[in-house]
């Protein structure tokens, strides 16, 4: 069995962020999104994986390389253009073969992994296979409506006025029955080849489709807290480990992993938190639920259920709770009176002032 790992599109609901990085390679617990589900797909049993890039295509080789990191090997298919996770398919029939698959998209999160849903295809092999999950807001979603033998009866993408609660997960389990399906479809109202439609397309020609659900899913839907979520529940998994240096007048309570390193001077951490590697915290509180990354500086400041990004400054500002902070960002408190906020924000940027 294969992979194909779709690491294309621009991330546009995760914008700053993704102005400057690919949204595959965001990090959960100071590790890329995407690296997980690599992992998960090694657990899985599968080392043959096709990763599809577009625009960021450097970038994502630059992070994934040839895969022997992860014990996998990695082969790159280009996608000229954004035209849908169909045409992702279409794309890669010949490196395809006629083997089955499961195509992971890249940007999805599934703490646990996929083992079991993988283990479950082969045994039973149906034509291909979905993953369903219970959402809040399933009109950003494909969705499924499921009969009353619980077999799926119509897939939708981004309906209007969704049938069920039950959005189509990232993870898709096929057989080469599916690139009939690619092949026959045509471009939805948004112009893209859907997996949707092909799935689609196989039930109504009575093709077996299985479906089962998975709970602890994640995508990021533009909604930073749904990053910081998945984020605290990643850490409540880290081992605490010292690998840097903590000085006596500091204090670190709970799992707290404090990487190669880094350094923390009269601070005090409370777990589940990771420090990156070359990280200084100093003067500071660091709460729980919190990943700083590598080369950071944390100065007479508090940081609470927070992201922060590679290389960024946080000096005198107070307290900093629920954020994501992107890379090389310099958040400084103001010295002097006035008592006047001053910004420099990059496009599609929010913050959120007390004062
Ligand atoms: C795609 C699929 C959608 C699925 C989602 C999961 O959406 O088209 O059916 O529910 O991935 O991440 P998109 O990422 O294009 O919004």
């Amino acid at each position: 069995m294969k992979a194909l790992v779709l690491s294309g599109g621009t991330g546009s609901r995760l914008r700053p962020i993704t102005h400057t990085a690919a949204k595959q390679l965001v990090p959960v617990a100071n590790k890329p999104v995407l690296f997980y589900g690599i992992e998960s797909l090694v657990e899985a049993g599968i080392t043959e994986i096709g990763i599809v890039v577009g625009d960021t295509a450097a970038e994502i080789e630059e992070a994934v390389g040839d895969g022997s990191r992860f014990g996998a090997r990695v082969t790159y298919l280009r996608q000229e253009q954004p035209l849908g996770l169909a045409h992702a398919v279409l794309i890669a029939r010949d490196w395809l073969g006629d083997d089955d698959f499961v195509m992971y998209l890249g940007d999805n999160f599934i703490v646990g992994g996929i083992a079991g849903p993988v283990a479950g295809f082969r045994r039973d092999r149906p034509d291909a296979a979905i993953l369903l999950t219970k959402v809040a807001d399933p009109a950003l979603f494909g969705v499924a409506e499921l009969g009353p033998d619980g077999r799926v009866v119509s897939l939708e993408e981004k309906p209007a006025h969704p049938r069920s609660d039950l959005a189509l997960v990232g993870v898709y389990l096929f057989t080469p029955a599916v690139h009939e399906a690619v092949r026959a479809i045509r471009p939805s109202a948004r112009g893209e080849l859907e997996i949707t439609d092909a799935l689609q397309w196989l039930i109504d020609r009575g093709h077996a489709l299985h479906a089962s659900t998975v709970t602890g899913y994640w995508k990021d839907t533009g909604n930073v807290i749904d990053m910081l979520e998945v984020n605290r529940s990643v850490l409540e998994g880290v081992d605490g480990r010292v690998e840097g240096a903590v000085d006596a007048d500091s204090e670190l309570v709970g799992r707290v992993r404090v990487e190669e390193g880094a350094e923390i001077v009269r601070s005090r951490i409370v777990g589940p938190a990771v420090i990156g590697a070359g990280t200084v915290v100093r003067d500071a509180y660091i709460g729980p639920s919190t990943s700083v990354a590598e080369d950071c500086v944390i100065d007479s400041s508090e940081v609470e259920f927070s992201i922060v990004l590679t290389g960024s400054h946080i000096d005198r500002a107070g307290r900093i709770e629920g954020s994501l902070i992107g890379r090389t960002v310099h958040v400084t408190g103001a010295p002097r009176a006035p008592r006047a906020h001053r910004l420099v924000l990059g496009d599609h940027s929010s913050v959120h002032l007390t004062s």
